[in-house]
């Protein structure tokens, strides 16, 4: 909850993950290497360049893998959820390792010539209607570019120059980032004709991605579809969206309804209270966090929100929208019109439930 321009707040926890990144790619790398050299011998030995750029290429190649697998997994199993906080941590590291792969195979590839290397990339290969001789190291460029314009981004004050909508769809093209590099990477096989099983790890690769996706997906979707819609005969549109004996106190839980708005109720102190799902932070979903303090708490980094007015408790002025909500019957029901960022709605308190 930030109110102006700040250098990343590095706490305990920010210094574990970043820890494990770099641990994780330095060992990468050396096994990679060590590896390597045991495995290219003799007639198939390839130079140290060569395979310090297969080393970067790979671990980048697979830190994106594990960048955009996280979303769906912690969807699936909260247990993921620690790793998400500081995704985006893992996601200019992605950029750094993947632009270090980028500088070692310009400069070998290109840079020993009278054109000058940039130029050389652009320009030594340009058949671009053929797919044995395509210039897939073009497709890595601009992929690239999309990486390096997220990490350029990531900093808590684009997302608040820029605007959650904005920022997000920006942060959304790493799916076009990945589609690149999977071309750059099937079309460098190809071209190379290495064997069979560098293609079937990216095969599994994409497989993995695409499939958590889906699976992830079609959970939430079958979420959605639960909401019911039931008009009141006063004509005021209230759905009832889940039972009070499903919601632990203090916890929270997403129901969704008409359109696929999602609202986040919470259990506390005796009443229900209704936000939206969607933290003012990045977008996080509320729903998935627990009352702390007596406040509504985002698992993804922990801004606060009063869950019956929606406010962000002082000094933080953060605002989200609250929704009406009441108990029947030992039913909650929600009126889908979200209020005004910030209005206060008195919980519904479960004792009302016998209606
Ligand atoms: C200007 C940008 C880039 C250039 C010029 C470039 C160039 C290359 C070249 C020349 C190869 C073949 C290396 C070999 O001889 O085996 C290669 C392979 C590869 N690149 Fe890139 N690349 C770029 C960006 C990227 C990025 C951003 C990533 C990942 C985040 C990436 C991932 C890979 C992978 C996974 C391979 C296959 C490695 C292997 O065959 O073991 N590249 N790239
Ligand atoms: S998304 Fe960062 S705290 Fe909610």
């Amino acid at each position: 909850m930030s109110v102006g321009y700040v250098a990343i707040q590095w706490n305990r926890h920010k210094r574990v993950y970043d820890a494990c990144i770099a641990g994780g790619v330095v060992l990468y790398l050396s096994v990679f290497m060590l590896a390597g050299k045991a495995f290219y011998r003799g007639a198939h030995a390839i130079s140290d360049p060569i395979l310090a750029m297969r080393a970067l290429a790979t671990c980048a190649f697979l830190m994106l893998h594990v960048v955009l697998c996280l979303g769906p997994l912690a969807r699936l199993d909260r247990r993921f959820l620690p790793w998400l906080y500081n995704r985006r941590h893992l996601g200019v590291a992605t950029f750094l390792v993947g632009f270090a792969h980028a500088f070692l195979a310009i400069g070998f590839y290109h840079g020993f010539g009278v054109i000058p290397p940039l130029v050389s990339l652009l320009s030594s290969n340009t058949n671009y209607t053929s797919l044995a001789s395509f210039p897939f190291e073009i497709l890595g460029a601009l992929a690239l570019g999309i990486l390096f314009l997220m990490a350029a981004t990531s900093h808590d004050f684009w997302l608040r120059n820029l605007g959650a909508r904005a920022w997000k769809r920006l942060h959304m093209l790493v799916y076009v980032a990945y589609g690149l590099l999977v071309m750059h990477v099937a079309l460098g096989i190809l071209q190379a004709q290495r064997s069979w099983w560098p293609a079937a790890l990216v095969g599994i690769g994409v497989a993995t991605v695409v499939g958590l996706h889906l699976v992830a997906g079609m959970r939430e979707r079958r979420h959605d579809e639960a909401g019911t819609r039931r008009v009141t005969p006063d004509g005021e549109n209230w759905v009832a969206v889940a039972c009070v004996d499903d919601l632990a106190e203090a916890r929270g839980c997403t129901v969704t309804v008409g359109g696929g708005e999602r609202i986040a109720l919470f259990r506390h102190d005796g009443g229900i209270s209704a936000t939206t799902n969607v933290c003012a932070h990045q977008g996080g979903p509320l729903g998935e966090g627990k009352i702390i303090d007596g406040c509504v708490t985002c698992p993804w980094h922990g801004w606060q929100y009063r869950p019956r007015d929606g406010q962000s408790p002082p000094p933080f002025t953060e605002r989200i929208e609250t929704y009406r909500v009441r108990v029947l019957d030992g039913r909650i029901e929600v009126d889908p019109r979200p209020l005004p960022p910030g209005t206060p709605v008195e919980p519904a308190r479960i004792a009302d439930r016998a209606g």
